[in-house]
């Protein structure tokens, strides 16, 4: 069993991966500053689990904190989820987004480095490739940083693969997630976004437990199944294992290697709507509007890597995320608040 520490471990998809650790036995230490999450997700972790975890709360920016936070505990492994992650925010704000996912990385593999750990599984995001067509996307697809969020994703990797490059000791798992979605099966943990959610499923369970009026469809002329984008989601209890899958691969390994993290199979934003309204009962009101900046026709894994080397397989069909996702908004119609 392993020591981890998770950087956002109180967000979204590091409070579901802390699940799955503790379940499996593992030892968490959460570092977050808790600018997007709270510590009462921590609380329903240690409450599911019924085990306990170390909460410390710090910047990663402020290397004093990082360094404490290894001098504090042992650690062998680091998952770092923290970070900023919003494209319109990263488009109007881009220092602060430097700052936090590029400055505050580089502070974190310093502190790493100081206390001789070496082993790093590192959020990174399917917006750093270049989807062209409706091709299933591999590893090796060309990559290119579309807005300031995905060129911080981009300059991680590459810093990563550098570092591992000239130094042996590195181990260092890149995990592309497509698109996370669905909760913990109790409702206990999900996703809570602060103000009008970006992303579609918030979005529609939000239109659901009567938060917002109408879902608005943005682009209905693509070339796609019916016009609508298609994304490839996956269920966050998934990626969380994937977690697993990626430490238990990375110790003991040498170098840097990225994994695609969806299911490998796409759903457009009808097909999305419609079942949600079949799995829930619920009608979902919604205009067709036009296209939104930035997005693109469809955007689909090819996960055989992830399957073949990590021996991970996702194990969540649409049905489960939809009716997870709605499980979570209607016990917590306003998140954790
Ligand atoms: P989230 O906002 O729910 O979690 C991020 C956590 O990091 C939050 O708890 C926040 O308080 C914390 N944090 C932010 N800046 C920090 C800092 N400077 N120091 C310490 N803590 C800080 O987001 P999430 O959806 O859980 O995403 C986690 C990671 O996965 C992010 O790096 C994100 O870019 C990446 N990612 C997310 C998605 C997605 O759709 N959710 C997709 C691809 C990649
Ligand atoms: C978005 C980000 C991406 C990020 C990902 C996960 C953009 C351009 N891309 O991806 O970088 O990694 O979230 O956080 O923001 N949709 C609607 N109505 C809505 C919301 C979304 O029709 O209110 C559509 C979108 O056009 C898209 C699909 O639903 O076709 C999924 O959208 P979303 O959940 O925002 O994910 P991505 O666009 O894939």
């Amino acid at each position: 069993m392993a020591s981890v520490l998770v950087t956002g471990g109180a967000g979204y998809l590091g409070s579901h991966t802390c699940v799955e650790l503790l379940s499996a036995g593992h030892d968490v230490v959460v570092f977050d500053n808790l600018s997007n999450s709270c510590e009462e997700a921590l609380n329903r972790v240690q409450e599911l689990t019924h085990k306990s975890l170390t909460f410390v709360q710090g910047d990663i920016r402020y290397q004093d904190e990082i360094d404490q936070v290894f001098s504090d505990h042992h650690i062998d492994v680091v998952i770092h989820f923290a970070g900023l992650k919003a494209i319109n925010e990263s488009l109007e704000t881009p220092l602060t987004y430097f700052d936090h996912n590029v400055v505050g990385g580089t502070q974190l593999l310093k502190s790493m480095e100081k206390a001789k750990v070496f082993t790093l599984i590192f959020s990174s995001s399917a917006t750093i490739y270049e989807a062209i067509g409706d091709i299933p996307l591999h590893e090796d697809v060309p990559v290119l940083s579309k807005n300031n969020y995905s060129y911080t994703k981009l300059i991680t990797e590459q810093m990563l693969q550098q570092i591992a490059k000239a130094d042996s000791r590195w181990s260092i798992a890149l995990l592309r997630y497509f698109n996370p979605v669905g909760a913990h099966k109790s409702g206990r943990i999900g996703e809570d976004p602060q103000g009008v959610p970006n992303n579609l499923m918030p979005y529609i369970t939000q239109v659901a437990v009567g938060r917002r009026k109408k879902l608005s469809i943005y682009g209905h002329d693509y070339d796609t199944i019916d016009g609508t984008g298609v994304r490839d989601y996956i269920h966050v209890v998934d990626l969380a294992n994937a977690h697993l899958c990626a430490l238990n691969n990375r110790l003991g390994a040498k170098g840097c290697r990225a994994w695609n993290i969806g299911t490998g199979r796409g759903s457009s934003v009808l097909q999305v709507k419609n079942s949600f309204e079949e799995v829930t009962g619920i009608p979902i009101a919604f205009e067709l509007s036009s296209r939104r900046a930035g997005d693109v026709a469809t955007s689909c894994a090819d996960n055989s890597r992830a399957v073949t080397e990590l021996g991970w397989q996702p194990q969540y069909t649409l049905e489960d995320m939809l009716a997870d996702s709605w499980n979570w908004q209607k016990q917590n119609p306003n998140g954790y608040n």
